[in-house]
């Protein structure tokens, strides 16, 4: 396994192998490896010759008074469970690599990005366009893996790579879950135990919106309040938004009836942990 430093080498590496008739898979991170992210590069590794991962917490994606800083890092235990999983190389710039002095252009995906966490983190979606705009012309993969748990940056980022014409494939996986229900996060390391205990409420509150659908509820508002009400009787959490969209424009919906998401953003004590549930597929 490679570890690279310099966007010219990880080009240069990644230019020979193209010319060598090998396929690249790139699963972009900012590290603190849980089995979510390791799912995502087994499936890189199935359909590629080679696998590459970066590591890199991207400033321009967090606002003014998020967790940047605080944001949890563990180079080297994420250098053993790459190797495990079979990484061939892992990307890992410094600030000045991905931003020099001088730095002044940016990504900015439209009407996706207007609703959930648009609104509440306007500046995310285009750091984190721009970031992975700038990420695949340094690793020029043919594929690119990401997880349906940040649901609307997969939106965002299909709807970037066919509206800028980057020949890249998109997949989506799963949302990998702790065996009580907890989506797994590097963001759950903040966790205090009581707060995981409510943090719980998350998960289960869209089983619980899952079984009303199933019950043939349709009506988004209906949903909305019971989860809202199911959360906020847990101790610590605070809601930042529960809303259910259409999955492709990311629009409010009223009634279920195209295929639409229940996407929420919730702070249990200082972390802000998001999930989300498609209705009517099982999970
Ligand atoms: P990060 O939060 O490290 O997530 C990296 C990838 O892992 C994303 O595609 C995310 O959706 C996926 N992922 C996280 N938790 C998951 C889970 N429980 N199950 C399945 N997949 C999961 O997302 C980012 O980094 C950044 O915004 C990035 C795209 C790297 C741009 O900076």
């Amino acid at each position: 396994m490679e570890i690279i430093k310099t966007v010219r080498d990880m080009q240069n590496f990644s230019e020979s192998l193209r010319l060598r008739g090998k396929r690249i898979a790139f699963v972009p991170t900012m590290g603190y490896f849980h089995n979510g992210h390791l799912e995502l590069m087994k499936e890189g590794k199935k359909r590629s010759d080679c696998l590459v991962t970066s590591i890199y917490v991207n400033p321009t994606q967090f606002g003014p008074g998020e967790d940047l800083d605080k944001y949890p890092r563990d180079f080297e235990r994420d250098e053993r469970l790459s190797r495990d999983v079979g990484v061939d190389v892992i990307f890992y710039p410094p600030n000045s690599q991905m931003y020099p002095e001088n730095y002044q252009t940016y990504v900015n995906v439209e009407n996706v990005t207007d609703n959930l966490c648009g609104l509440t983190r306007p500046v995310h979606f285009r750091g984190v366009a721009t970031v992975c705009a700038k990420l695949f012309n340094i690793v020029k993969p043919h594929v690119t893996i990401f997880g349906r748990k940040d649901f609307q940056q997969l939106v965002v980022i299909k709807r970037m790579v066919t509206d800028l014409n980057m020949d890249i494939e998109v997949v989506g996986m799963p949302t990998v879950r702790e065996s009580d229900g907890l989506a797994m996060s590097s963001r759950n390391a903040y966790l205090k135990e009581d707060e995981r205990e409510s943090a719980l409420s998350l998960s289960r509150s869209l089983r619980l919106a899952g079984s009303l659908y199933d019950q043939g509820q349709c009506d988004a508002g209906v949903i909305i309040k019971k989860v809202k009400d199911f959360i906020g009787k847990h101790p610590g959490t605070r809601i930042d938004y529960v809303k259910i969209c259409d999955v492709e424009t990311m629009k409010d919906v009223e009634r279920l009836e195209r295929k639409s998401v229940l996407a929420l953003a919730v702070w249990v004590g200082a972390p802000r942990l998001i999930d989300n549930y498609v209705f009517g597929e099982n999970k």
